[in-house]
């Protein structure tokens, strides 16, 4: 039993603040100093105590110096800041699996809590992350992970938590959403958008992750993880980016009804997990069809709540800092709790976790566009339409080019019925077979997201 002094004195201890080391004090690192110093008295008065960004490491020293004026400490070597002893909560925006992994891993093992906007490291190590954290009952968190300023971990993990969660579907690369909307708007080809993108700076020199769908795929996998208690399966997750897309499939879809998104999409089924990211068809008058440039999205379905959709900036300095000041917020708050009382990082009770198997793409079931140049001559629509009556995949809508004046070659776009991915892969072959179809069918899923 504590007497009175005693108390006052553990109040006072609590009432100091809560000192944060910060690792990469980039674009995001610099948004989330920024912030943290000017709503300094608010985001204190709703955490309990104040927030103290005690020491910054980054390579860049001098960059580091200028953004916190001489009012923390700043080292070139990120070892000394998780070994110090004075730390609470390191923060990670250094990003990638390498140095990142190491410094989590051994901030952890020196006891102190983890915020990371880190989707990669999360998605590809997560589980052996949060088995660390477990073990030394700290917190890792990670809001800034996925959709960068919108609170979709938050509400996938505590707002709906009383539902059964059916589907997810997000738009979580604004990069690629970007380009999708130049293409649309302007009805350019992929190559010109990108190279107008990086001139913009909205596409890094190096775009890979984003336009091979790679950085929507760690995303939809920390969701998937929340969503379903499984473990993060980053390795099963299949990814297909929009580098192949052309204008002329925007168009034909614009003229069926549809957009095409890139969505990270994530659905129970009866026989396992759906995880997959790709270019999707979506029908215009969703909500999610219209969200334009660089912006993120994702709906939820539960099925208690139905459909709900989350909105926002999925990255840039303050939009990310908003998510991880409000880890911090939320660890400041619950640093001193028994660590059974806190939210399970991953929703389900780490004991409570299922291996339900994530199903391998040719086991998905979607319904699909299919474009094909064919010869403008009788029987050809006739033998495609065979070729999926028999593999019992039932044709949607269609329409035909109007072929040029004497032109002999047309395309032929198709919507079908859901069906599995196999299905269609095997009539696939057999169109391509057809002496009448030019070159190679051109496939792109659809989702109704109903
Ligand atoms: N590169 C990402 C995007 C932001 O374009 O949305 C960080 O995940």
């Amino acid at each position: 039993m504590l007497c009175t002094h005693e108390l006052k004195e553990l109040k006072k201890e609590f009432m100091k603040p809560i000192k944060v080391g910060l690792l990469g004090i980039g674009v995001v690192g610099g948004g989330t100093y920024e912030v943290l110093r000017r709503n300094q008295e608010e985001i204190t008065r709703r955490a309990g105590r104040g927030i103290q960004i005690a020491m910054v490491a980054d390579r860049n020293i001098e960059r580091a110096k200028e953004i916190t004026r001489g009012e923390c400490e700043v080292v070139g070597d990120a070892d000394l800041l998780v070994n110090n002893p004075d730390i609470d909560i390191v923060i990670e925006l250094i990003g990638g699996y390498g140095v990142a992994k190491d410094l989590v891993l051994k901030a952890i093992a020196n006891g102190k809590h983890v915020v990371t906007a880190n989707k990669a490291l999360l998605a590809v190590h997560g589980n052996e992350i949060f088995k660390a954290a477990q073990e030394k009952g700290v917190i890792v968190a990670f809001e800034a992970a996925v959709a960068g300023g919108i609170p979709i971990i938050k509400a996938l993990r505590e707002g709906l938590t009383a539902n059964r969660i059916q589907w997810i579907a997000g738009i979580i690369n604004g990069t690629t959403n970007f380009i999708l909307s130049e293409m649309r708007d302007k009805g350019l080809d992929f190559d010109v958008v990108l190279k107008e993108a990086q001139r913009l700076g909205y596409a890094e020199a190096d775009p890979t992750f984003d336009i091979e769908g790679v950085d929507a795929a760690h995303k939809a996998t920390i969701m998937s993880a929340i969503a379903f208690g499984i473990p993060v399966q980053f390795d099963k997750a299949y990814v297909e980016g929009i580098t192949k897309l052309e204008a002329a499939d925007i168009r034909y879809a614009e003229q069926l009804g549809y957009r095409i998104k890139l969505l990270g999409i994530t659905k129970r089924m009866p026989n396992g997990i759906e995880l997959r990211v790709h270019p999707t068809l979506i029908p215009e008058k969703r909500l999610i069809a219209n969200v334009e440039g660089a912006m993120n999205a994702v709906v939820v379905q539960g099925d208690a709540v139905g459909s709900t959709l989350y909105y926002g900036k999925g990255a840039g300095a303050e939009p990310t800092a908003s998510a991880v000041i409000a880890d911090l917020v939320d660890i400041t708050r619950l640093a001193n709790a028994d660590p059974e009382h806190r939210v399970p990082y991953l929703a389900f009770q780490p004991d409570a976790m299922e291996n339900t198997p994530v199903l391998p793409m040719t086991e998905v079931t979607t319904s699909y566009y299919l474009r094909m140049h064919v010869m403008d001559q009788p029987g050809v629509l006739a033998d495609v339409a065979r070729i999926l009556a028999d593999a019992t995949i039932s044709i949607d809508a269609m329409i035909q080019r109007e072929p040029e004046e004497g032109e002999s070659r047309t395309d032929i776009i198709m919507l079908t019925h859901q069906t599995q991915e196999k299905n269609m892969l095997a009539a696939i072959e057999k169109i391509n077979a057809l002496p009448t179809v030019l070159g190679e069918v051109t496939k792109i899923r659809l989702e109704e997201l109903t």
